[in-house]
């Protein structure tokens, strides 16, 4: 076996007590010690300087240092060089202080031996390099925990952006759509001639005006509508309603708008309680509806179904439009995403629909998704909870 070499620098003024502790050492048989002598503090530290050790003997009595004075300049030096102090008979007290200052051990000098000294040199550099990397991973922890730290923060501050511009643009649709609301009037009462009759120019102008601040309306509508959901201000009245119903008057409302892009509607329905919201649920069905009908040709079916599936229903709408490419079909669902930037000029919408659908969705505890093939078209889903008759 390979003895292992331990380098020690003795700090100690009697020239005896370091010959003593010489021959201690060199009766060890498993271990090599090799020591450096030196008598004062102050040579001790250039040595320090200028070589590696393993541990540090130190006596407490030296001609330029007294007792434990030693202990902060040499800790100071070799911040993680394990010291080990020797004290005379019936100086308890002062070993025990030395250990609190810093030294990982002490010997009595008129007790030590040879298996004595070689377990306290062991035990000293062992406990040091535990307490070293404990100390080291302590900093690596607090450095993780600050760049964490500095992460919230940022995370925090994005937030609190985010939140603020919410708030903007719910604050300025608020502001828009009473002054909105007004113009879309006088523009509608114009448009029917009841005030006087247009030019047909200026008729087409005014239509234009009409389909535009219809649009404006709309988007203003829907930003509040979110910003209410989503603020908790909108609060969801469940109750138990019949799905038939709800499906009756979705169809409807969006009866008209099916037959102008000439699409027809199939409707499977079945008369099933359901625990929710029945003005948001048809909010969510005319959504539905209006995209199916928006993004198919003419002389295409949009099909609306219900059904009843444990203890939630589910509800289908299927289309043969031009489909949504699997990259998008989470995407549809967040605010303002269109697949193709042209839709809110061309179709009309204004990207705030299936983000509605969501919310008012996960407030009923249920489920959307949509599975879609290019040019074959799309079938969206939304799950809501049944009436529990018990
Ligand atoms: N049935 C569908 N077929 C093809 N694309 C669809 C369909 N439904 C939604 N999309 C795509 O998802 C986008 C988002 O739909 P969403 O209902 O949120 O907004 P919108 O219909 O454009 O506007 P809004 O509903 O606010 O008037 C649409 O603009 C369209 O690109
Ligand atoms: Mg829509």
């Amino acid at each position: 076996m390979v003895a292992s070499l331990v380098k020690i620098l003795l700090i100690e003024d009697s020239l005896a007590e370091a010959r003593f502790l010489q021959e201690v050492l060199n009766g060890a048989k498993l271990e090599q010690f090799s020591l450096v002598h030196v008598k004062r503090l102050g040579e001790a530290l250039n040595q320090l300087q200028q070589d590696d050790f393993d541990v540090i003997l130190l006596d407490l009595t030296l001609p330029d240092s007294q007792g434990l004075q030693s202990l902060h300049p040499l800790i100071q030096c070799a911040p993680s060089l394990p010291i080990v102090v020797l004290t005379n008979t019936n100086d308890d007290q002062l070993a025990i202080e030395s250990l609190r200052k810093g030294a990982q051990d002490y010997l009595v000098k008129r007790q030590v031996n040879l298996e004595l000294l070689v377990r306290s040199l062991r035990y000293a550099i062992e406990r040091k390099q535990i307490s070293e990397a404990l100390r080291e991973a302590n900093e690596t922890l607090e450095i993780r925990v600050a760049e964490r730290t500095a992460q919230l923060t940022k995370a925090h501050e994005l937030l609190e952006v985010e939140r603020m511009k919410d708030e903007f643009i719910s604050i300025v649709s608020h502001e828009l759509r009473t002054p909105l609301t007004s113009i879309h009037a006088s523009l509608r009462l114009l448009s029917t001639g009841q005030v006087g009759q247009l030019s047909e120019q200026g008729q087409q102008i005014l239509d234009i005006a009409v389909t535009n601040t219809d649009r404006l309306v709309r988007l203003a509508n829907d930003i509040l509508d979110l910003e209410r959901i989503e603020s908790g201000k909108s609060v969801t009245i469940q109750k138990t309603c019949d799905a038939a119903e709800l499906i009756v008057q979705a169809v409807e409302t969006m009866k008209a708008m099916a037959a102008k892009h000439r699409v027809t509607l199939s409707v499977t329905t079945a008369s099933i309680s359901i625990w929710a919201d029945p003005d948001k649920v048809v909010q969510i069905l005319t959504n539905l509806l209006s995209n199916g009908i928006k993004f198919s040709p003419p002389q295409s079916k949009v099909w609306l179904a219900v059904e009843a599936k444990g203890k939630e229903v589910l509800f289908t709408v299927k289309d043969q439009g031009r489909g949504i490419p699997a990259e998008k079909l989470e995407s549809v669902f967040e605010r303002f995403q269109q697949v193709d930037v042209s839709d809110s000029r061309s179709k009309g919408g204004t990207g705030l629909g299936l983000a509605i659908c969501r919310k008012i969705v996960q407030e009923h505890g249920g489920c959307i998704w949509v599975e879609s093939e290019l040019a074959q078209g799309s079938t969206f889903y939304f799950t809501l909870p049944r009436f529990n008759e018990q």
